[in-house]
C-alpha cells in the first residue's frame, strides 16, 4: 500500500503509518504541495495524510482512484468534501481531543492580550513611545466577573469555559441545542442574539459549515455592546470580516482577537490590521510542539487504522 503525506512531518510520528505503507512525502514543511503534484501522488496513493490547507473535493477524488482514507491532522475538515468521500467508500479521519486544552490555552492568551492590549503594549516599549504613566495609558477591558458568550460548546467551547470558571466569569453559550456538559460548567444555553447582547466576550469556536457562514455579519456585530470584545478561533468565515472592519472602524465593538480569517495568510495590508484594538496572529490554536506531534501521530493512526481494515479511532 502507498500513503502520500502532504507536509514533511517527524517520521517517528507516523511509525504506525510506515509498518503498512510506503509513505510518499512533500519534503517542505512551510511550502503547501502545488495541486500538480498533488494530483500526480494521489493517483497511486491508497491513503492520504493532509493538514488544512489542502482541499480534497470532488475533482482531487477524481485524480485518486485508489483512494480508501483520508486523514487530516487537525480538528476542523471543512476543506474535505466529506460527502463526496462517503459516496465512494473513503474513509474520513481528524484529530480531536489532543488539541483540546492547547488551542483553549491560545484561545484564552488572545482573549486576554486583546482585552489587555498586550500587543500595543509590547510595541510601545520596543518603538519607544512608552511615555510617562498616564492614568488611562493603554487602558483595557477587566476579563473577571465579566460576561463570556461561547458560540460553539465543542470540546474546545467546554476547556475555554473551564478557564472563564476560574476568572468568576458569568458563562452564556449558543449552538444548535443545550447540551448536558454546559451544566457542570454554570454554562447557560441561550439564544444568538441574546448571547450577542449580553456578553462582554463574543468568543467564536463553531465548525464551520454552510449554516454557521458569515455567522457574525453586520446584523450581529450590531446586536454587541459598544464595550465588547469578539475573539475568533473557530474559522475565519464564521464572521463577515468586510463587516467586522466596518463595526470596528465606527467603534460599534471595542475590540477583536483574530486567529483565523477568511483568507489565510491574511494580506499585510489588509484593513483589520490599521485598526488599533485588533489583535491578529496567524492560526496559532494547537501551535505547540507535543501537541503538534501528538496531531501527526493521531493523523497517521488514523490512516493506518483505516488501511488495514480497523474503524479509524477517530473518524468525522
Ligand atoms: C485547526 O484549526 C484545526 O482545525 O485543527
Amino acid at each position: 500500500m502507498r500513503v502520500y503525506v502532504t507536509r514533511r512531518l517527524p517520521s517517528d510520528c507516523l511509525q504506525s503509518l510506515s509498518t503498512v505503507a510506503e509513505i510518499g512525502m512533500w519534503r517542505e514543511e512551510a511550502v503547501p504541495v502545488p495541486d500538480a503534484v498533488l494530483r500526480e501522488e494521489v493517483h497511486s496513493a491508497d491513503g492520504l495524510l493532509l493538514i488544512l490547507t489542502d482541499r480534497v473535493d470532488r475533482s482531487l477524488l477524481d485524480a485518486a482512484p485508489h483512494l480508501r482514507a483520508v486523514s487530516t491532522m487537525s480538528v476542523g475538515y471543512d476543506h474535505i468534501d466529506v460527502a463526496a468521500c462517503r459516496e465512494r467508500g473513503i474513509a474520513v479521519g481528524h484529530t480531536p481531543d489532543v488539541l483540546t486544552e492547547t488551542t483553549a490555552d491560545l484561545c484564552w492568551a488572545l482573549l486576554l492580550g486583546t482585552a489587555r492590549r498586550l500587543y500595543q503594549g509590547q510595541r510601545a516599549v520596543v518603538e519607544g513611545t512608552w511615555g510617562s504613566w498616564a492614568p488611562f495609558y493603554l487602558a483595557g477591558q477587566d476579563v473577571h466577573h465579566k460576561t463570556i458568550g461561547i458560540v460553539g460548546l465543542g470540546r474546545i467551547g467546554q476547556a475555554v469555559a473551564r478557564r472563564a470558571q476560574g476568572f468568576s466569569m458569568r458563562i452564556l453559550y449558543t449552538g444548535p441545542r443545550p447540551r448536558s456538559e454546559a451544566e457542570p460548567l454554570g454554562a447557560l444555553y441561550c439564544s444568538l442574539p441574546t448571547l450577542l447582547a449580553e456578553s462582554d466576550f463574543v468568543v467564536l469556536l463553531a465548525p464551520l459549515r454552510p449554516e454557521t457562514h458569515h455567522l457574525i455579519g453586520s446584523a450581529e456585530l450590531a446586536h454587541m455592546r459598544s464595550d465588547a470584545i469578539l475573539i475568533n478561533a473557530g474559522r475565519g468565515a464564521l464572521v463577515d470580516e468586510a463587516a467586522l472592519v466596518d463595526a470596528l472602524a465606527m467603534e460599534r465593538i471595542w475590540g477583536a482577537g483574530l486567529d483565523v480569517y477568511e483568507r489565510e495568510p491574511l494580506p499585510p495590508d489588509h484593513p483589520l490590521l490599521r485598526l488599533p484594538r485588533v489583535v491578529a496572529l496567524p492560526h496559532l490554536g494547537s501551535a505547540t510542539v507535543e501537541t503538534r506531534r501528538a496531531m501527526a501521530r493521531l493523523a497517521a493512526e488514523n490512516l493506518a487504522d483505516a488501511l488495514t481494515g480497523r474503524p479509524m479511532r477517530h473518524p468525522v
